[in-house]
């Protein structure tokens, strides 16, 4: 007996396949991808370096974490620059050449448009800075009088997701205290005011200035948070703050920007970072002409358990509809995937509305057992339909990095909550290239990286890995190279009735069965099992499958 995935939302509008449709997309956090001026941070010389090795994993497009030119305060989620390179990464020209030498190797390039903040340093604010109270400078942002007589209380309750108030209060030109300005994250992250028309022409010109040098398609940083509530209420209670989140205003937004990308030749694409308390309300950032695909969160907060994780792809299916799911398991926001699945799997799954929740576990950490799970989840989530988002080190199988001196700790989280919270650092730390030398061969000249490697890291370099084909890199390499011929671009998938702790379905040519156990399981001889085309995990005697493994099989095909 088989069960089909829920059917898409009514509204969704049948459309042609695209690239991304069912693509997989690196994301390349640039200051720890690799070092060309050895200067201890990454850039845009040592990703064109690196890029044949994107290319040859199997991989369809990068995913450039903000280049811009920053202070660097959220490494590059603070932008001061819109239209600059920053100069620790490389100048425009050297941009020029990434996108055209990407291209040659068959790989899209998608940047990231952080657009619901800025920096401090950006020439807006600096002007809004020195510009008076309801001044059109002011109006680009979202300045308040302070409550209270001399208004020392901030406008409203609102927190930033950072910790502490979300508003900042200025000292005015004349010396004295004065107004505040809203920040969803750090102070160094003035929010802009969206209902300010500038804003929306301002962004207009941005997308069309990188559009312009062949971009092909941005993601699209807190994209439900670009509007806020008209009152900014105070919140009452603990909950989720709709104020801060989620406005309907944001879909004409959406519109305006994907009529922008779909005018050009071959029309640019937009990925949405969405986090909402239900992964239903998907649908609305998805209808035919707003964003083309928003991240599926739903898997990476998932803990190691069958029925969990196929709740979650049903709701991550049903959601998306003909858009597709835009599942990843990790990103530079939380903790990598062999440390999080090697931790106790029976708490509470962390909350969606929690954009980094999956970064506060803590806890003893069984890494064998976490790696084994890591590639596993590999196996899954690489079956599916959709499109797939996988974070650099995410296919060395890299742990997270929990070890930083606390000197070397640089994440605003950890800045802002005086160290009681550790922050997204340790899934930053720069890549090694090698097992030998100081920095792993993330650079040659051997300048000591912007957050230190561990000693052990060497065990997790690429050179490592490859000389090893059971290594989280072998297994990536296999699983890419067999993912299209097996599964094709059907778009749905078909649940097997599987025994506890297993999932089992196919698509496509293929059969994908996944092993929660920690024991070995039987094959049910009910599937239709052809041939076994890759394991995440060695270990496979006939008709078994072993623990914490998925294995892709042909359908057998009776006649
Ligand atoms: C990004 C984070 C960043 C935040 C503020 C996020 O969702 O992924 O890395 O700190 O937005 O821009």
């Amino acid at each position: 007996m088989t069960t089909k995935t829920p059917d898409p939302p009514k509204d969704a509008v049948a459309r042609a396949r695209a690239w991304w449709h069912d693509a997989v997309v690196y994301q390349v956090y640039l200051r720890s991808f690799k070092d060309g001026d050895s200067d201890g941070i990454g850039d845009l010389a040592g990703l064109a370096e690196g890029l044949p090795s994107i290319a040859a994993l199997g991989c369809d497009a990068i995913w450039l974490s903000p280049c811009y030119a920053s202070p660097q305060r959220d490494h590059g989620y603070d932008i001061a620059d819109y239209r600059r390179i920053d100069p620790a990464y490389g100048a425009n020209e050297d941009f020029d050449r990434l996108v055209a030498r990407a291209h040659r190797l068959g790989l899209k390039v998608l940047m990231d448009m952080v657009a619901n903040h800025c920096s401090i340093d950006h020439a807006w604010f600096q002007q809004a800075l020195r510009s008076a109270p309801g001044s059109p400078e002011r109006a680009r942002f979202i300045f308040r009088d302070g409550q209270g007589a001399d208004g020392a209380v901030p406008p409203n309750n609102w927190e930033s997701v950072f910790g502490g108030p979300a508003w900042t209060r200025i000292t005015e030109a004349d010396g004295q205290p004065g107004q505040w300005y809203y920040h969803a994250f750090d102070a160094g992250q003035p929010d802009f005011n969206w209902r300010n028309p500038d804003v929306a022409d301002e962004f207009d010109d941005v997308l069309r200035f990188w559009f312009d040098k062949g971009v092909d398609g941005f993601r699209i940083d807190v994209a439900h948070g670009h509007f806020k509530s008209t009152g900014m209420d105070d919140l009452v209670g603990n909950g989720h703050n709709y104020g801060m989140w989620d406005q309907p205003e944001v879909h004409g937004l959406y519109r305006r920007w994907r009529a922008l990308g779909d005018s050009y030749p071959k029309p640019k694409y937009f990925v949405g970072e969405i986090w909402l308390p239900d992964t239903g309300s998907l649908g609305r950032y998805l209808r035919s002409d707003e964003l083309n695909q928003a991240f599926d969160f739903g898997l990476l907060i998932q803990l190691w358990d069958s029925s969990r994780m196929r709740s979650a792809i049903d709701a991550g299916m049903a959601a998306s509809g003909d858009a597709l799911p835009a599942w990843t398991l990790a990103n530079h926001d939380v903790h990598r995937a062999t440390t999080r699945y090697g931790q106790e799997q029976s708490l509470e799954a962390p909350s969606p509305t929690d954009m980094i929740a999956a970064a506060r576990r803590l806890g003893p950490v069984d890494l064998p057992l976490g790696l084994r799970r890591a590639k596993a989840a590999a196996g899954l989530v690489l079956a599916l339909p959709g499109t797939v988002y996988l974070y650099q080190g995410e296919e060395l199988g890299l742990p997270e990095v929990f070890d930083l001196p606390d000197q070397s700790r640089q994440d605003p989280i950890w800045v802002r909550s005086n160290g009681s919270e550790l922050g997204r650092d340790g899934c930053r730390v720069p890549l090694p290239w090698r097992d030998d030398g100081p920095t792993f061969g993330f650079n040659e000249g051997g300048a000591q990286t912007w957050l230190p490697q561990p000693t052990w890291f060497g065990q997790f370099s690429r050179a490592t890995e490859e000389r090893d084909p059971e290594s989280a890199l072998s297994v990536y390499r296999f699983l890419l190279a067999a993912r299209r011929a097996l599964f094709g671009d059907d778009r749905d998938l078909c649940w097997l009735n599987a025994p506890a702790q297993m999932l089992a379905f196919t698509r496509g040519h293929g059969l994908c069965v996944v092993n929660f156990n920690d024991e070995p399981v039987p094959l049910d001889d009910g599937w239709p099992l052809g041939d076994l085309v890759t394991t995440t995990s060695n270990g496979e005697r006939a008709g078994v499958i072993p623990a914490n493994c998925t294995s892709w099989f042909r359908i057998r095909h009776t006649s």
